[in-house]
């Protein structure tokens, strides 16, 4: 077992900070990517506040394979350019989506959510995978949220494939 002393009641910078700090001592030295996908969207379920899905998609062939998370079941595959992951995954860049439904082929996984936040994973300059967060509240995801995500992902990337 692990136990990581991270209040999610503090600043984003500290949260972040910490978050970073207990995903990078969770998969430093193990190369299992599922492993490693697994205990970091348990740890950002844990920690991170007012989500309702957190996890991952993997980039499988040409489309989106369902990876390690937390939360309700989900959709399984997603073609590249589909959806919020689906255009995170084909343009390499975050997508932060204030109101999902206001999200032109927003795949709609669990009615509850209402924001989400989509980090790209990449390796070697390639799309490997998504982080996709998902909140039931609307417009849950700050800029520091996005830039927080976007730098724990990126520390830890060669851990997730
Ligand atoms: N909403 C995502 C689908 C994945 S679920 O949210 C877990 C999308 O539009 O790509």
């Amino acid at each position: 077992m692990y136990d990581f002393s991270i209040s999610a009641d503090q600043s984003p910078d500290i949260l972040y900070n910490d978050l970073a700090t207990a995903t990078r001592a969770l998969t430093d030295g193990e190369s299992d990517s599922i492993a490693n996908m697994a205990n970091v969207s348990a740890l950002i379920w844990q920690y991170v506040p007012n989500l309702n899905w957190a996890g991952f998609y993997r980039v499988v062939g040409d489309e989106l394979v369902l990876g390690p998370f937390q939360g309700k079941s989900a959709c399984i595959r997603i073609a590249m350019g589909k959806g919020v992951c689906g255009t995170a995954a084909a343009t390499n860049q975050v997508q932060r989506v204030a109101d999902v439904h206001a999200f032109p082929g927003h795949i709609a996984c669990d009615a509850d959510s209402r924001s989400e936040l989509v980090v790209p994973v990449s390796k070697d300059g390639k799309v490997i995978a998504v982080l996709d967060l998902d909140s039931p509240l609307p417009d849950r995801f700050t800029a520091a949220d996005e830039k927080g995500m976007t730098k724990l992902i990126a520390a830890i990337a060669n851990g997730l494939g």
